[in-house]
């Protein structure tokens, strides 16, 4: 008998894993079909990738594609800034906000949310690490709303229409870093 339980459980928690791996692989299959998968910033060069940026205390940062929320958390926390990590992926943001509500991060919002949806007006920096494809259909929605003064900082990939705007690249492979100001 208690070998038929120990078995049925067994069982349960095999199905239960593999549901959520399917849960798991269906949701970064879905952030590649919107734009970009998920492959997140490495943690050790997060302060070599803000620093160029100059960020001020008080400022406002939009994550555009916040993945697991580790860049505008660290950000939130090292310059004493406040901000929004936006995220297609539902699993990504709720991960993000249970880590945020275990640092007691109040400063660090995240949605889920399409970064053509998303406001840009309010941001002082702006951190990307999307596809060159996507980074291109966003330009028209940068220029637009972007503020002047604003700092982009693009992880990975150039933002091709903005060659003039571009102050600063840090080489480094696999991803360099591109910094633009919003003239
Ligand atoms: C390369 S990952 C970068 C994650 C995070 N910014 C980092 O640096 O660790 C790109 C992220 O963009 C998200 N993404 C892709 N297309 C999107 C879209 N149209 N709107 C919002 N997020 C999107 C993906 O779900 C993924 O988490």
């Amino acid at each position: 008998m208690l070998a038929l339980i120990i078995y049925l459980l067994a069982v349960l928690l095999l199905l239960f894993f593999l549901i959520m791996m399917s849960i798991y692989t269906a949701l970064l299959i879905y952030s590649s079909l919107k734009g970009s998968p998920y492959v997140p910033t490495k943690s050790k060069i997060m302060e070599e990738i803000f620093a160029p940026a100059k960020i001020k205390k008080g400022g406002y940062l939009i994550e555009l594609g916040s993945g697991d929320g580790r860049m505008l958390r660290y950000a939130v926390k090292r310059y004493r800034i406040s901000g929004v990590g936006v995220d297609v992926n539902p699993l990504l943001v709720f991960w993000s906000k249970v880590v945020a509500r275990t640092e007691n991060l109040i400063d660090a919002e995240f949605k889920v949310e399409n970064i053509f949806d998303t406001d840009l007006s309010r941001a002082d920096y702006v951190y990307i690490f999307l596809m060159p494809e996507l980074i291109d259909k966003m330009v028209a929605k940068m220029n637009r709303e972007l503020k002047k003064g604003a700092v982009v900082i693009s992880h990975g990939f150039p933002i091709r229409a903005w060659k003039r705007k571009l102050y600063h690249v840090h080489e480094r492979k696999p991803f360099p870093t591109y910094y633009y100001r919003i003239k």
